[in-house]
């Protein structure tokens, strides 16, 4: 198929309705979506508003107890998530970039989620085998090219009926229209999702909002 970059999967007239008729960030989350816009380089990383408020429904209609994320950036995302947990739920979230570090804590902070949130600074692959927990939800949103290794390291360490949650998995339309020469991320990603769909172990939804989100409950 021909060459193509997609931005928006849904019509952005719909997804702009979709928008206007989703419950608003709180104002913690309102003034970190600015600040990094304003001052961060890459703000697109920020899950954002939309996708945010999904992951929040998504957390409180499971109640965990347990949650990892892979790829912290500024906390936005980490904050969305750690709203559903249990009352005594934590949420690991693993950052490689070490001068994000400050601004995190600071995130979890202003969001009151200091004993809710734990921060590691490192690569995911060398964190995780230290993180000795069994998770209900796990959040994958860091670099492409390790997302077949985060898949399968990460599988084992969740419950059955636990759920991982995938990001940027239509990688802007580069999965479907492909070109002649795949780039490494898009490789990963085409690999991942064949993986996925006939790996027994899970059953799986992808779901076009944003970037494409995959979602897997584990059997
Ligand atoms: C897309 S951003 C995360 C956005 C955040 N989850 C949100 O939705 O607001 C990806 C982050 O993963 C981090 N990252 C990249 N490679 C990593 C690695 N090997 N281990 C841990 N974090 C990594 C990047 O530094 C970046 O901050």
């Amino acid at each position: 198929m021909e060459k193509k970059i997609i931005t928006n999967f849904v019509h952005p007239d719909i997804e702009d309705y979709a928008e206007k008729h989703t419950s608003p960030e709180n104002e913690v989350l309102t003034k970190l979506n600015r600040w990094t816009h304003l001052r961060m380089t890459r703000p697109r990383m920020l899950s954002g508003a939309y996708q945010g408020k999904l992951l929040e429904m998504i957390s409180y209609m499971m109640k965990p107890s347990k949650i990892l994320e892979i790829g912290a950036y500024v906390g936005y995302s980490a904050v969305c998530l750690a709203k559903g947990l249990e009352n005594d739920g934590i949420l690991h979230t693993i950052e490689a970039d070490e001068e994000l570090e400050d601004i995190i804590l600071k995130t979890i902070n202003d969001a009151n989620l200091d004993n809710k949130i734990k921060l590691h600074i490192g690569e995911a692959l060398n964190v995780l085998p230290s993180i000795d927990e069994e998770f209900d939800l796990v959040f994958i949103d860091a670099d492409k090219i390790n997302y077949i290794n985060y898949y399968e390291q990460v599988l084992p360490k969740v419950r059955t009926g636990g759920i991982i949650i995938l990001d940027n998995i239509l990688w802007s339309g580069k999965v479907v229209y492909t070109q002649p020469k795949l780039d490494k991320e898009t490789a990963t990603l085409i690999q991942l999702n064949d993986l996925i769909q006939n790996d027994p172990r899970v059953e799986n939804l992808l779901l076009p909002i944003r970037d494409g989100l995959m979602i897997c409950r584990k059997i």
